[in-house]
């Protein structure tokens, strides 16, 4: 049995699974370019990253694969329109919108008769989407990594949207394994976006000790922060999320103006770069709460091997 291909407008990948895209530099071209490579949609993180760094990044990508590379930019950050601008100039196949509403980048795509997918989470935020011309909506349950802009499950809010509007919905939040896609699918939506399972691959561009934590996670690890995006975020407990719960100001060393609006409780960019670059005691380690499920740091190839055959093994077939 074959798992349901996944149709984005004019974009279609063998496998309907969405890699998340993961600022700042964890989602760069070779974990996007291996996802790509073995069926799914690899998605390069442009948060984070100078406009000609992600021109590279797209262009280190597509040197790599003939699969489809999106693009994923938060709405929050002040490069928002040049990053998007970039990624449409590169031939990216799709652009992804999170953390935010932005009704411009769907004229700039449409323009560019590229497929945009904005992240929702609510109904009314899916319909106005697909108002405003979304290909797809990704839905983001509460348990999913990053930044969130809902306090619901996905098993939940997955169905009311799917309700809600005729384009594809791509459930995220908590899929680890090929059994959580096929709840996923069977719930009715087209395909999954997968963040931490991701990030904890061999090709994904966090170091080490970043990709250990994700393996020794306990459920008390997983911890929620008050972002100066302005929404909550789920990450792995430590030094710094320690620090930010006794309250204590945090100091803004060099501020780059990243986001258009910014709480100024700390600088998110330096803290996500900090933890990139390796510092995981006082840097900020983003993480779904399916983290405790993570026991290893495969390849991106076998990973995606392992989620096919478990998926049908649950669906019933073969394993592959
Ligand atoms: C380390 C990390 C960084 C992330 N950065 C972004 C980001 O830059 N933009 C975004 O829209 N989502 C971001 N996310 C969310 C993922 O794209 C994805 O939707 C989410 O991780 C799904 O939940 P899961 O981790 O349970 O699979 C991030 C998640 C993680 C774990």
């Amino acid at each position: 049995m074959e798992m349901p291909k996944l149709t984005i407008g004019n974009v279609t990948a063998r496998l309907p699974i969405v890699q998340g895209g993961m600022a700042v530099k964890i989602s760069l071209s070779p974990l996007a370019a291996a996802v790509a490579q073995a069926g799914g949609i690899g998605v390069i993180a442009g948060s984070g990253l100078e406009p000609e760094e992600l021109a590279n990044e797209l262009r280190a990508a597509r040197a790599q694969t003939d699969g489809v590379i999106a693009v994923n930019i938060m709405v929050a950050v002040s490069a928002f329109k040049e990053l998007v601008h970039v990624a449409i100039r590169e031939g990216a196949d799709l652009i992804i919108a999170g953390a935010g509403f932005s009704r411009d980048v769907f004229t700039w795509c449409r323009e560019a008769d590229i497929p945009m997918v904005p992240i929702v989470g609510s109904e009314r935020v899916a319909q106005l989407s697909e108002r405003f011309g979304a290909s797809a909506v990704i839905v983001e349950g509460v348990e999913a990594g990053g930044h969130l802009g809902t306090d619901e499950p996905m098993e939940t809010l997955l169905p009311r949207i799917i309700n809600s509007v005729n384009i594809p919905v791509i459930g995220a939040g908590g899929v680890v394994t090929g059994d959580d896609i096929k709840r996923v699918l069977d719930a009715g939506a087209a395909g999954v976006q997968m963040g931490t399972r991701f990030a904890a691959t061999k090709e994904s561009s966090a170091p080490e000790a970043f990709k250990q934590m994700y393996v020794d996670a306990k459920d008390e690890d997983i911890v929620l922060i008050q972002s100066p995006v302005g929404l909550p975020g789920r990450a792995l407990a430590n030094p710094f999320t320690r620090l930010l719960d006794s309250g204590e100001r945090q100091r803004i060393e060099r501020c780059v103006t990243c986001l258009k609006k910014c709480g100024k409780d700390f600088c998110i960019m330096d803290k996500l770069i900090r933890a990139q670059e390796g510092d995981v005691e006082g840097g900020l380690v983003f993480s779904g709460a399916a983290a405790t499920r993570i026991h290893d740091i495969p390849s991106v190839s076998d990973l995606m091997e392992r989620l096919v055959s478990e998926w049908q093994l649950a669906s019933g077939g073969a394993s592959a």
